[in-house]
């Protein structure tokens, strides 16, 4: 069975209709973007609600149709965020997911009350291992649970959405009368998700054309997908799946999510976009915003991008070898089927040194998305001025860690003030280090230890006095040559929550310390949002950065 999907209507950028007609009335394939939920399940994220808020404004500039922002019952943090969200961004759809408890659709729409256009989400697993083993439900009961919770969330809310989880693993039969039992209640979007990663492009596909062929009220819904990518096929899958019918694509920046991650969301929009000869499709999404975003979500998620990863991948567009090269100066479509410019890699022509001034400091920024308000520009110049001391040639990468460390001084609660380590192969390792902090205090120690870091982590663990455990540490050189900005991730653990922290400085020491300030932070605020940490009222005032509208 290979059903071609009838391609009907104009293909422009419409304003978000999610409605079944406005999806397949449109020629648009709705983007759904789960890096704020599914995405944060990754092991090692953890994310503030005013970091989950700067990501949902970059979301909403780039233009996708619905942000899953959080499971509200999850935590308060997660609740706290979501409504922040809700209440904040008018044009985009904002969903809550909940699964089959009343808690949980009840708490999801206190949190989603706030929007403009509100969805609620509302998951079961659909397949016999799960029901069996983590639900201890039968086929009917499940059947039950889904009429029930989605006409609970139906009540709440017009714009319902249900998903079978592990449908790729259910019996194809029971599938499709879960699914005619939810539309029945209520639900607008039914989601087939690929939860455990196992299908294949031929097989997803044949499964969307049997849900649009075997599902009596199917032409009530619109038909979305989710697939993981384990076996690494959740975007071809995805868009096999456009192919035989689906409407809505589930996907993440940087394909962050649970184990290894979702479909991610620039593959999928790029490749519309690049073969819209065999899709004939289109998204809502600006892609001149992709870069920008993908750097967005891996500086505040902690996740770095892979260098040949596509689209955003530092070597994405990169041609090392010579016939390649020779190719490109004689005619870019040679080697290259995307204008890198149409993803937002901005093209070098300036190279930034020690006698630029502000403006072309300010200029470049904007070419790069950010534009800093007049006292955080003053800072981040200053520190432009004393890089340029150091180095040559200011690269867009060390433009991008100037910005970065600007905007993590946003969030300080404790600031790292001053930092001074000894060390050497026969020397006792020491480190002294002064904070300012939440009052304003400061706030000094020394301590030595096994080797600099060691002993800065100490000192810095007495000041602050937070239990917690460094997990993972690593260095890299975001350019090349031995001039070259160090940047440090680490992740620490306290109360079985992993919280990330990086840190940018040509000295590595330095760069530590900052990393691991920036993770206690926002440990800190990951606490005072959940309600068990006070902080002082005005600890956060200082200059904003703002991204370039
Ligand atoms: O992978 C999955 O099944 C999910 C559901 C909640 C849609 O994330
Ligand atoms: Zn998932």
């Amino acid at each position: 069975m290979d059903e071609e999907v009838d391609i009907s209507g104009d293909d422009g950028n419409h304003p978000s209709d999610n409605s079944p007609k406005g999806a397949r009335m449109s020629g648009r394939v709705i983007i759904f973007d789960t890096t704020l939920r599914d995405g944060e399940q990754s092991a090692g994220t953890s994310l503030t609600p005013q970091e989950k808020l700067a990501i949902a404004r970059q979301l909403d500039k780039l233009g996708v149709d619905v942000i899953e922002a959080g499971f509200p019952i999850s935590s308060q943090g997660d609740f706290h965020a979501v409504q922040l969200i809700a209440s904040e961004l008018r044009r985009p759809f904002i969903c809550g997911l909940a699964h089959c408890r009343p808690a949980a659709i009840d708490r999801a729409w206190e949190a989603i009350s706030g929007a403009e256009h509100p969805r609620i989400h509302v998951f079961l697993s659909a397949s016999d291992i799960q029901l069996a083993h983590m639900l201890k439900k039968s086929r009917q009961e499940a059947l039950e649970m889904a009429r029930e919770m989605v006409a609970r969330a139906k009540g709440y809310t017009e714009d319902v959405e249900f998903s079978p989880m592990d449908a790729t693993r259910a019996e194809p039969a029971f599938l499709f009368q879960l699914l005619e039992t939810a539309i029945d209640a209520g639900a607008t979007t039914v989601n087939i998700a690929d939860t455990v990663g196992y299908s294949t492009p031929n097989e997803f596909g044949d499964l969307i054309a049997a849900v649009m062929t075997r599902v009596s009220n199917i032409s009530r819904a619109c038909v979305s997908v989710h697939c993981h990518d384990d076996l690494g096929m959740a975007v071809a899958n995805s868009l096999e799946a456009v192919r035989r019918g689906a409407r809505q694509i589930e996907c993440t920046v940087n394909g962050i999510g649970e184990r290894a991650g979702n479909a991610a969301l620039e593959e999928v929009v790029m490749a519309l976009k690049t073969r819209h000869d065999i899709f004939g499709f289109s998204t809502g999404v600006d892609t001149t915003r992709i870069y920008k975003t993908s750097r967005v979500v891996s500086d505040l998620s902690g996740f770095m991008v892979q260098p040949n990863k596509a689209i955003v991948g530092g070597n994405a567009f990169r041609h090392q070898s010579g016939i390649h090269q020779d190719g490109m100066v004689k005619e870019a479509s040679t080697y290259e089927i995307m204008d890198p410019r149409s993803v937002g890699i901005p093209a070098s022509s300036l190279v930034l040194g020690k006698l630029s001034g502000k403006h072309a400091f300010r200029e470049r920024l904007a070419e790069l998305g950010f534009s800093l308000e007049e006292e955080a520009l003053g800072h981040a110049f200053r520190a432009f001025k004393e890089l340029a001391d150091k180095k040559r040639e200011i690269s867009d990468r060390d433009l991008e860690s100037l910005v970065s460390e600007e905007l993590r001084s946003k969030t300080e609660v404790y600031r790292l003030d001053h930092v001074d380590v000894s060390c050497g192969d026969h020397s006792l390792h020491s480190a002294a280090v002064r904070l300012i902090g939440p009052n304003g205090e400061v706030l000094s120690d020394a301590a030595l230890g096994t080797g600099p870091v060691d002993a800065m982590y100490k000192v810095i663990n007495r000041i602050v006095g937070i239990p917690n455990t460094l997990v993972e540490f690593s260095i890299n050189a975001n350019t090349e040559g031995m001039d070259a900005i160090g940047e440090v991730l680490i992740r620490i653990e306290s109360d079985g929550v992993m919280y990330t922290g990086r840190g940018a400085a040509t000295d590595i020491v330095v760069a530590s310390a900052k990393a691991y300030m920036n993770a206690l932070n926002r440990l800190i605020l990951s606490k005072q949002a959940s309600g068990e940490m006070q902080l002082p009222e005005d600890w956060s005032k200082k200059p904003g950065v703002q991204e370039a509208a």
